[in-house]
C-alpha cells in the first residue's frame, strides 16, 4: 500500500516512515526538503498520485498564535483538496488529547481548526489525538517560565514515547477510517509539575518547578483531567523510567 507521510522528516514522521516500511508498505516521506510543501502546494499532486493513505504529522514551524492558525488552516485545506482530487482513500492526522478543551490557547485554536477542516472534508478520516511526547517535556518547561522559574499546574499528565506514538499511528494508518477521533496515551499517570521537575533533574537543568494551580498551559487553563485520555485510549508500553534510560532521552533533549 502506498502511504504518504506528510511531515515525514519530523520526530514522529521519520519513525512512522521506518515502521511502515518494516511492515512492507511503500511509505513516502513528504516535507519541504523532499520537494513537498503543503503551504504552497508544491509537489502535492505528484506525491499523492496512487496513494491509498495520507498521514499528516506536520507541525507549524512558528507557534505564534496567528502563524500557527495560518499554517494548520492552509496546510490542511491544501492537503485535503489534493487528496480528494487524487482519490486518496483516507486521511489520518495527528492531534493532541484535550484539544477541544484548550481553545484559550492560540496553538490549540489552530489544532481545533485543523480538526474541523478534516471533519468537514469529503475524505474519510481518522484523527489520532496523542498525549504529550516524553521528548517534549523540556519544551513544556521552556514555555512555562515566569521569571526564572517554571510554573505549572499540578494536574494529571499521561505522556508517551514518540516511538509508541509512531507505532500506534502506523497501525491506525492501515486500518479502515473511523471518521472520528481515537485517543492514545502513555502507560502511567503523573502530576505535570512532578514529571517536568524529574525531567529537568535528569538533564541537570537547575530551573525550579513551582506547582502553581493558576499557571496556564500554552495560554490555557487546565482542569484535573484535560491532558489525560479517556478510558478507551490505546496505551503505549514504554514507561517514563525506561525511556529515560534509553539514549533517545538525551538525543532529543536539546
Ligand atoms: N509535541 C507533543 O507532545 C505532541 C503531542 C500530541 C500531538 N502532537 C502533534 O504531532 C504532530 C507532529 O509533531 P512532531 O513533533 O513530530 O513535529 P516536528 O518534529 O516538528 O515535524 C514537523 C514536520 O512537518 C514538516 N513541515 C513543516 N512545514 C511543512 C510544510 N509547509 N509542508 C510539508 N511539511 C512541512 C517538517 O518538515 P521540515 O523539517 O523540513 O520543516 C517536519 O517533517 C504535530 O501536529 C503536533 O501538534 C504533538
Amino acid at each position: 500500500m502506498k502511504i504518504v507521510v506528510i511531515g515525514g522528516t519530523g520526530l514522529i514522521g521519520s519513525k512512522l516512515v521506518s515502521k511502515l516500511r518494516e511492515h512492507g508498505h511503500e511509505a513516502v516521506a513528504a516535507a519541504p526538503n523532499t520537494g513537498v510543501n503543503t503551504i504552497t502546494g508544491e509537489g502535492l499532486a505528484e506525491v499523492l498520485k496512487g496513494a491509498s493513505v495520507a498521514v499528516d504529522v506536520t507541525n507549524s514551524p512558528d507557534w505564534d498564535d496567528a502563524a500557527a492558525l495560518k499554517f494548520f488552516e492552509t496546510s490542511t485545506r491544501n492537503l485535503l483538496t489534493y487528496e480528494a482530487a487524487a482519490g486518496v482513500g483516507r486521511h489520518v492526522a495527528l492531534s493532541v488529547v484535550g484539544t477541544d478543551w484548550l481553545s484559550e490557547s492560540g496553538f490549540f485554536r489552530a489544532k481545533i481548526a485543523q480538526e474541523r477542516l478534516i471533519k468537514k472534508s469529503s475524505v474519510p478520516y481518522t484523527i489520532v489525538e496523542a498525549t504529550q511526547f516524553f521528548e517534549f517535556i523540556k519544551g513544556i518547561a521552556d514555555s512555562s517560565m515566569v521569571g526564572d522559574k517554571v510554573h505549572l499546574p499540578p494536574v494529571l499528565f499521561q505522556p508517551m514515547a514518540a516511538d509508541d506514538v509512531a507505532s500506534a499511528v502506523a497501525e491506525i494508518a492501515v486500518t479502515p477510517p473511523v471518521n472520528g477521533n481515537v485517543e492514545i496515551g502513555g502507560p502511567e499517570q503523573f502530576r505535570l509539575d512532578e514529571l517536568v521537575r524529574r525531567r529537568l533533574a535528569t538533564l541537570k537543568d537547575p530551573r525550579e518547578v513551582i506547582a502553581d494551580p493558576k499557571a496556564l498551559y500554552f495560554g490555557a487553563k487546565l482542569s484535573e483531567k484535560t491532558l489525560v485520555p479517556g478510558n478507551n485510549a490505546r496505551l503505549g508500553e514504554t514507561r517514563f523510567e525506561t525511556w529515560l534510560n534509553q539514549s533517545a532521552a538525551t538525543v532529543h533533549a536539546a
